[in-house]
């Protein structure tokens, strides 16, 4: 992939991680753009200040016809994709008992469901330009899980397993995947306040620059995963090792304070207020 121009669908291309993939993957030699997200307004402006090719398609990715309006964007507009990064995602925090199946359903529809549908719409396309590369978005909360956040880790322990899989299938046949799994990164979706604030946590919150690096050594470089920033790598590593340390920790005021507020919660109150 590093030796020939790069033509990438970004999810989720609108703010944060997406955005800064965007930016990243523009300064690359020939590279070409779709972005996707739901605000086409973001898209538009993004796509202008982009110093690449950039076209982009306003689609909500857990509508059925959005992989198929996708696909057909792309077979117009470009030649065929060598990169997925499936980014666009969401949190809502609840308990399991507040906000039971309806919670982890609708978390798992755009974490991901969405990803797979996509992923399979392009699956043949990025075959054909092998070797080529998707790039999954998980979260280190696919590694460990925290109170009020069970379906989104569900989402993200999911997509880490189905990863893992896709990437043995499709090795032989030049498709590379990569895994991203980021800890705290300040973000619209995840603006992780509560950290910020404070002198002692301010520490554990990154940068989407760091996750956009990360993002492009894993579709251009072919690197198999990455945490971000890295050292989020030995809370897997500890939880492999000492699980009953882990769950102790975690349901100290360490699970509390790591379950911070997103950017979908807030929406959704807004919303209540509105009407
Ligand atoms: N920031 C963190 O701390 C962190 C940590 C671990 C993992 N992650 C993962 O990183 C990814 C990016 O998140 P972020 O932190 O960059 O948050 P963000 O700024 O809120 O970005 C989320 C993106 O997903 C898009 N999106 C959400 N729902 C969508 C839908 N139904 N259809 C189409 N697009 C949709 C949003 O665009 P529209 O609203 O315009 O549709 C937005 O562009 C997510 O998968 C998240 O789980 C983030």
């Amino acid at each position: 992939m590093e030796n020939k121009p790069t033509v990438a669908v970004i999810t989720g291309a609108s703010s944060g991680i997406g955005e800064a993939v965007a930016w990243r993957l523009a300064r690359k030699p020939g590279t070409r753009l779709i972005l996707v997200a739901r605000r086409e307004d973001r898209l538009r402006e993004l796509a202008k200040r982009l110093p690449c090719e950039t076209t982009w398609i306003a689609a909500d990715l857990t509508e059925p016809d959005a992989p198929g309006r996708l696909l057909a964007h792309a077979q117009e507009h470009h030649p065929p994709i060598n990169l997925l990064v499936n980014n666009a995602g969401s949190a809502w925090r609840a308990t399991f008992a507040e906000g039971g199946y309806e919670n982890v359903r609708r978390t798992m529809e755009i974490n991901f469901d969405a990803v797979l549908k996509v992923t399979e719409i392009f699956l043949p396309m990025l075959r054909s330009t092998a070797p080529s590369s998707i790039v999954n978005i998980a979260s280190t909360a696919g590694r460990i899980s925290r109170p009020g956040a069970g379906a989104y880790s569900a989402s993200k322990y999911a997509l880490i397993g189905w990863s893992d899989s896709l990437y043995l299938e499709e090795a032989p046949n030049g498709v590379h995947v990569g895994l991203i799994l980021p800890g705290f990164i300040k973000t619209e979706g995840f603006p992780a306040d509560e950290l910020t604030s404070k002198l002692v946590t301010r520490w554990m919150v990154s940068d989407v620059r760091k996750a956009a690096e990360a993002v492009y050594e894993a579709a251009v470089l072919d690197k198999p995963e990455r945490y971000v920033p890295r050292p989020y790598g030995l809370i897997a590593v500890l939880k492999i090792l000492a699980p009953g340390l882990i769950r102790k920790v975690m349901r100290g005021g360490a699970g509390q304070m790591a379950t911070t507020k997103t950017g979908a919660d807030a929406a959704d109150q807004a919303e209540k207020t509105r009407t």
